[in-house]
């Protein structure tokens, strides 16, 4: 991992941008998840400082997108802004933001992806449009969707890049939380108890009973659900995501991708949670020796900003899932679950994920193509990155 420098974990992220403006001058950058006092937003901020050509910023609601770019503006005029409107706990919209991005011939190329919206500790189990546990759907497979389908823009900037440029970046945020589950795979959806999954899917009840306070395993008797655990397992795939994306990509395209824990952060993240439960949590974190300390949203974005924009970082040993878990500015090789950095695990959640997001009528209709006319090599395809790519052989 050749970084170029090194920042302490309270530099302001602007400062971090200050030191990489190659890699964001004249780039075309997406963050996901951007409402007023979000890390989303001061990411944008972050990126708007170094004059982005093109800064894209998605939302589930119109006017936090309209507020956010008013703000934005107001600082850093000359950036063209674009809103688009995403909901990611929703396939249908997830597609239809992409393909409006895909039809945009204002954006050939993407250059940066910020995976970063999330929701956390949903307190009732539900499930979106599509069937899927909320949680899991909106902080991986609407990321996983979206990724996929905007590829062709990440990929033709990464065949664009040159030595004074660096290739793609794709920034998913995960957290530290991820420690306390693994991939359900038995089970995404919460519908059966601990007790019935095989023991690789088991949370961690030990870890998380030391770092919360609180027993979570009598959770079995009514529910097996708790929003604690659907944003651990949903954390986890954001990681496992990281490396697969990596194997898939890297090596073929160089494009690069990281897993970010931002730290702990002052945002609306903890829109769910009960009067004083965070302050007991951070607490608790201090009494374990970690730096609890909640940052202001304009240092929270510094790993997410230099992950997204340092030319020198590259993702570690085989791409074996070494190396693409950053913290407080730095690689941390320390604090990943082993469910986390496991290749294996990482290549069947891209294929549960493919499953569940993928039909006859997406892979049939992606990019106008009706089922007749694809040919015969393609309708084995099952993950639209392997159609995606057969396009590209085609197109490019
Ligand atoms: N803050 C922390 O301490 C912390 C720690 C570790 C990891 N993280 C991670 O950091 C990322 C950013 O979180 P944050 O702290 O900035 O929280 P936040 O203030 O709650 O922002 C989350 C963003 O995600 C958006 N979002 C939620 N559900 C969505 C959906 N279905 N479709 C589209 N957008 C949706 C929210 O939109 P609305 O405003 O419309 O709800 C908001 O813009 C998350 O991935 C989180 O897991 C944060």
């Amino acid at each position: 991992m050749a970084t170029t420098r090194t920042f302490d974990p309270q530099t302001p992220a602007a400062d971090i941008a200050a030191a990489f403006p190659e890699s964001i001058q004249g780039k075309t950058i997406i963050i996901t998840g951007v409402s007023p006092n979000s890390l989303g937003l001061a990411t944008a901020f972050t990126f708007a400082s170094q004059s982005p050509a093109n800064l894209i910023i998605t939302g589930r609601s119109s006017e936090k997108l309209e507020a956010s770019i008013h703000s934005l503006k107001l600082k850093y005029p000359n950036t063209h802004y674009h809103a688009l409107l995403m909901d990611l706990s929703s396939q249908s919209s997830v597609r239809a933001a992409a393909t409006q991005l895909n039809n945009d011939t204002t954006i050939p190329t993407i250059d940066i992806l910020i995976n970063n919206a999330g929701v956390m500790a949903i307190p009732t189990l539900t499930l979106t449009e599509d069937g899927i546990e909320t949680t899991f759907a909106t902080n991986h497979l609407g990321h996983f969707l979206f990724t996929n389908l905007i590829l062709p823009k990440i990929i033709k900037a990464a065949q664009s890049s040159s030595s004074s440029s660096p290739p793609p970046r794709i920034i998913n945020l995960t957290s530290f939380a991820h420690h306390f589950s693994p991939i359900r795979f038995s089970d995404i959806n919460f519908t059966l108890p601990h007790t019935s999954l095989p023991a690789s899917e088991h949370p961690d009840f030990q870890k998380t009973e030391l770092f919360t306070g609180t027993s979570h395993s009598t959770s079995t008797s009514t529910s097996p659900y708790t929003g604690f655990f659907s944003y651990a397992q949903s954390k986890t795939a954001n990681i496992l995501f990281t490396i697969s994306l990596n194997e898939k990509l890297y090596t073929k395209y160089g494009i690069s991708s990281f897993a970010v824990h931002p730290g702990a952060v002052d945002t609306n993240i903890n829109r769910y949670a009960e009067p004083g439960e965070v302050e007991r949590a951070l607490k608790r974190v201090q009494e374990l020796g970690f730096d609890a300390r909640q940052k202001e949203p304009r240092v929270g974005a510094n790993t997410v900003v230099w992950g997204a924009v340092d030319g020198g970082l590259v993702p570690g040993g085989n791409l074996d899932g070494k190396g693409v878990y950053l913290a407080e500015c730095a690689v941390d090789e320390v604090n990943v679950a082993g469910f986390a950095r496991d290749r294996e695990g990482a290549e069947r959640l891209w294929g549960s994920a493919s499953t569940l997001s993928i039909d006859n009528h997406s892979v049939n209709t992606y990019h106008g193509f009706s089922y007749d006319t694809i040919p015969e090599r393609m309708q084995s395809y099952t993950t639209i990155i392997e159609v995606m790519e057969f396009e590209l052989d085609l197109f490019l």
